[in-house]
């Protein structure tokens, strides 16, 4: 639940409703039309579609994730459910969304096999992730960056998946993918310092740094924060493509 504030949260920032945003216009839909969410999580999305006249259909294989989104727009459909085994007829929408999610499977192509069966002919299809091996930390001990970058990575298990979708998408019978940057540059220190202590902990934890490493590295990018010299930049790919 801790998990799901920290990302209620930073789905309020104007950054991550301009990449939702974008993951709509690459959606090509009409008011009508039908989508389905998978991974929905806390149900930004589905809200914001909803609002748009869009049948939108959330989809999200933990209860309490469901519950918060449903608790956001009551008139949605919402199925607890995993993204490989979703409870929609085969060509039953127009619309297939999933943010955030193949950095945490293990094998996305029964995921993906499943997106096609839903999906109609013509439909589209928006998967969009950060890729954490190009995430970027501005420090005064860059290579202690890179490493305690690692730790963040070695918290996914597929933390590199956001490269790949081009080509699993095509490889499940999608075609016409493109491929759309959306760049986050974070200035403000408090806004990741929670992500930043997890990742130094999993660092630690692989004994990739020590605590005192970590100690350090965290101080100074605090201070960086006190001096306004704080700098994230996070690029997230949207892949498109059409059934
Ligand atoms: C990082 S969150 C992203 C939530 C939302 N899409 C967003 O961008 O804010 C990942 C979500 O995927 C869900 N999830 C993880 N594995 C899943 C699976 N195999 N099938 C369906 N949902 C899954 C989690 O419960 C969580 O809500």
């Amino acid at each position: 639940m801790a998990e799901l504030t920290f990302l209620d949260r930073i789905e309020q920032t104007e950054d991550a409703a301009a990449l939702r945003a974008e993951s709509y216009r690459l959606l090509e839909l009409v008011p009508g039309d039908t989508c389905v969410d998978v991974a929905c999580g806390a149900g930004h999305a589905v809200a914001e579609l909803a609002r748009a006249q869009i049948k939108t259909i959330g989809i999200d294989a933990d209860e309490g994730a469901v519950a918060t989104a449903r608790s956001r727009t009551p008139d949605a459909v919402f199925h607890v459910a995993p993204s490989d085994d979703l409870p929609l007829e085969d060509e039953s929408v127009d619309g297939y969304r999933a943010a955030r999610l193949f950095h945490l499977l293990a094998d996305p192509l029964p995921t993906l096999a499943e997106a096609h069966r839903v999906l109609r002919p013509g439909g589209r299809i928006v998967l969009t992730g950060q890729d954490y091996g190009f995430l970027l930390l501005d420090s005064d001990d860059q290579d202690m960056s890179d490493v305690v970058l690692l730790g963040l990575e070695s918290r996914s298990i597929a933390p590199r998946a956001a490269r790949s979708l081009r080509d699993w998408l095509l490889d499940t019978g999608f075609r016409a993918a493109e491929v759309v940057v959306h760049t986050e540059v974070i200035t403000d220190h408090g806004l990741l310092a929670m992500q930043l202590e997890v990742a130094a902990a999993a660092a630690v934890e692989k004994a990739l740094i020590t605590g005192d490493d970590a100690a350090q590295w965290l101080a100074e990018q605090a201070d960086r924060g006190r001096r306004d010299r704080f700098l994230a930049v996070l690029p997230t790919l949207l892949v498109a493509a059409t059934r």
